[in-house]
């Protein structure tokens, strides 16, 4: 879905579909050089992660591993609850894999500190993060981020994977949700 299809619905667009792409290849290209002649488990956290894999696993030039989490820590609301739960767990035996964590967004960093916490918990050999967004201003805790595409400024963002009531994940860029939306 193109921004044009909900324009009363966004206060202001912030990131075009083109500069995500952009970014990829240049995250891409840094991951292949860090990961070379290891083997790379791509784990990624559903259900707002789901364009950020795709894309990012079909812009890495070389082989990588898939594997799905699903964790809860928003409810349907727009402030993070530090609440996680476990959903849907991994196939995978982490038992000395390189895992890279590919998350849409860190808010409060709750979800990915505890997250990365468990996952190294499991044997890895080595966990690390990466981000499409960031909001610096709303971390809670400190995370270890590797790769981060954006830092963004604390407002609630939506597409490319980012839902308010399970809709706009399908907006091809990232835009700031209009108050009137949500209010
Ligand atoms: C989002 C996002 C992260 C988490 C980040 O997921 O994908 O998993 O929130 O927030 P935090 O840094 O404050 O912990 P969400 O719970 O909205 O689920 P979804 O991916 O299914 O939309």
């Amino acid at each position: 879905m193109e921004f044009t299809h909900v324009e009363g619905d966004l206060a202001k667009t912030l990131i075009t579909e083109q500069e995500l792409h952009d970014k990829l290849e240049e995250l891409a290209r840094q991951i292949e050089d860090d990961y070379e002649g290891l083997d790379l488990l791509l784990v990624g956290v559903l259900r707002g992660a789901v364009m950020v894999m795709a894309d990012l696993s079909r812009t890495l030039n070389r082989h990588i591993e898939m594997d799905w989490m699903a964790v809860s820590s928003y409810g349907s609301g727009t402030v993070s609850s530090g609440v996680v739960r476990i959903l849907k767990d991994l196939d995978t035996d982490l038992t000395g894999r390189h895992v890279l964590i590919v998350e849409d967004i860190i808010d409060s960093g709750l979800t990915l500190s505890w997250l990365k916490a468990n996952l190294e918990s499991r044997g890895a050999a080595s966990v690390e993060i990466c981000t499409m967004l960031r909001k610096p201003e709303a971390l809670k805790v400190q995370v270890d981020v590797k790769y981060c595409g954006f830092d963004i400024p604390n407002e609630f963002v939506i597409g490319y994977g980012l839902d308010y009531a399970e809709q706009y994940r399908n907006l091809r860029g990232i835009a700031v949700l209009a108050p009137h939306v949500y209010n």
